[in-house]
């Protein structure tokens, strides 16, 4: 079968996914733990497989006898990770079809947003088919240190949730979350549209707790975000991932809405 989709950059850096790791191992370590097989993708690792083996030091906390498959549609990069391979840590060519594996969590970051959005509908749906029962697939973005970064959960009937998630101490305001939107959002983050009014509450109310940076910046998230609820934003009520800068909406509070929003740019 041939691997479904586009060799894109490669950018990757040590250590930049950290963000999405933790809140995987914290929210679905239990999925992990109980999964008759331990497997997990990492798709469009990049040109070293740095993050991957990052990604399995973290998961084996979590379940030591996790597999971990790095896959790449670039077998160059696929040849250059062989070094890297360890029990339990191997590196294969495969696409958004998961080269016919059944993985319980897929990590999928930086990958789509290299794509025309109207791609995404595709890889997804390829992507959700893929999965094990139970399992999620994680499609995100983040900035090149991952002091940034926003995902979308998929489950296998469809998206599931949006996760904002900061380094707290350098976030300036909510509203540079814009910039970093997974590529099915960041095109509808104009005005009528959910997550448009969605970041600008979020700001606002960031700019109102702006006394609480006294008390250090994980204050002044959870102010900004309990003031979000208050406005009547679903943002889920899990304050000790608030104190880690993340926060999670249900996917259909910021679905995009099809009548508000102008032709894509891709
Ligand atoms: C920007 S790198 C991301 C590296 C790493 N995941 C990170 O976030 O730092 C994107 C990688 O995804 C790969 N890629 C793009 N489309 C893919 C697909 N459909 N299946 C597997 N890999 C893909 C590209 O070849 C590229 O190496």
């Amino acid at each position: 079968v041939r691997p479904q989709g586009t060799v894109t950059r490669g950018t990757t850096n040590p250590n930049r996914l950290r963000r999405v790791d933790r809140w995987l191992c914290r929210r679905y370590g239990s999925l992990l733990r109980g999964a008759a097989d331990p497997l997990v993708v990492d798709l469009g690792y990049g040109a070293s497989p740095v993050t991957t083996v990052e990604l399995a030091a973290r998961l084996r906390t979590v379940r030591p006898d996790v597999r971990v498959v790095g896959l790449e549609i670039d077998p160059y990069r696929v040849a250059a990770a062989q070094p890297f391979a360890a029990p339990g840590l191997e590196f294969r060519t495969g696409g958004f079809e998961l080269a016919g594996l059944r993985p319980v969590i897929v990590r999928a970051f930086n990958v789509l947003r290299q794509y025309p959005e109207s791609e995404v509908d595709g890889a997804w749906r390829a992507l959700r088919q893929a999965l094990a029962p139970g399992g999620v697939c994680i499609d995100g973005t983040c900035d090149e240190p991952g002091r940034l970064a926003t995902w979308i959960t998929l489950d296998r009937t469809g998206p599931a949730t949006l996760t904002l998630a900061a380094k707290l101490s350098t976030l300036d305001s909510p509203a540079t979350f814009a910039e970093r939107l997974p590529k099915a959002l960041i095109h509808h983050n104009t005005p009528g549209q959910p997550i448009h009014a969605f970041l600008a509450a979020l700001t606002a109310a960031w700019h109102t707790a702006a006394p609480y940076t006294t008390f250090g910046p994980r204050q002044r998230f959870t102010h900004t975000i309990t003031t979000t609820r208050s406005t009547g934003w679903p943002i889920e009520p899990t304050p000790h991932q608030w104190r880690q800068g993340n926060l999670t909406l249900p996917w259909p509070s910021i679905v995009p809405n099809p009548e508000g929003t102008r032709a894509s740019r891709d």
